[in-house]
């Protein structure tokens, strides 16, 4: 398949990159800077500069002009303000779903985040959360075959293969970026997730299965 990644010069972009192209993908990166598009192509993909607040309607449908399928990896990160979180993760998800539809891109996957249920209890992670919340309604109610992956708490720790997923989990917990990375090449590969929403975390069963049985 060709993909479109937003944030593909990310912590979990990278590596989905990576995944992508070892999977016999193509893979176009959009990112914002020279040393990452540099980076992306040395890698093996098309590196594509965009910047989804910057730039316009137009760049952002060239982006994903003939492209099988786009991830959302993107976001605005921890240290940035209550703007940016509208802008970013609420208006940049929304940017690339209008550029998806214009463009007839139909597989939309998104990293969304587990919380979004109760962005009232969530204290400083509260506008962070709603922006993610509404983005992931917009997609929901687009007409796009969407995955909303719900992933807890990031680490850095090695990728073991094996999560539960769920579209609600019951509980809080982590899970490393490497695995969320193998959780969207599976869901980019298995019909099964399509128009589906669900939650991820660490846990004892190996990722096609855990998605085979959502
Ligand atoms: N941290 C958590 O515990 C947690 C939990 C659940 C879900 N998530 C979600 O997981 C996703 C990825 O996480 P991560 O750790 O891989 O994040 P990350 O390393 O911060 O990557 C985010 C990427 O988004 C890019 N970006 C920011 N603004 C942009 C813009 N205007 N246009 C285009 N690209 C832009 C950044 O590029 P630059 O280098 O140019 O800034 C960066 O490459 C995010 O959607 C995040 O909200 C995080």
């Amino acid at each position: 398949m060709k993909v479109a990644i937003a944030g593909a010069a990310g912590q979990i972009g990278r590596k989905t990159v990576t995944l992508l192209l070892d999977n016999g993908h193509e893979v176009r990166g959009l990112a914002r800077k020279d040393e990452q598009l540099r980076d992306l192509e040395e890698a093996g993909a098309e590196g594509f500069r965009l910047d989804l607040e910057a730039d316009g309607d137009e760049r952002v449908r060239e982006a994903v002009r003939g492209a099988d399928a786009v991830i959302f990896t993107a976001g605005a990160g921890p240290g940035s303000g209550d703007a940016r979180k509208e802008t970013m993760d609420y208006g940049g998800a929304v940017k690339l779903i209008e550029a998806c539809r214009s463009e007839g891109v139909r597989r939309y996957l998104i990293v969304s985040s587990m919380g979004y249920a109760d962005p009232g209890g969530a204290g400083k992670m509260e506008n962070y959360l709603l922006a993610k919340l509404k983005a992931d309604v917009a997609l929901q109610t687009s007409d796009l075959d969407y995955t909303i992956i719900r992933p807890g708490r990031l680490t850095d720790d090695e990728g073991t293969g094996r999560i539960d997923a769920a579209p609600q989990l019951g509980r809080y917990g982590e899970i490393p970026r490497a695995d969320v990375a193998a959780v969207l090449l599976a869901a980019l590969e298995s019909e099964n997730t399509v128009r589906r929403a669900f939650e991820v975390l660490s846990g004892e069963t190996e990722i096609p299965d855990a998605l085979s049985g959502l």
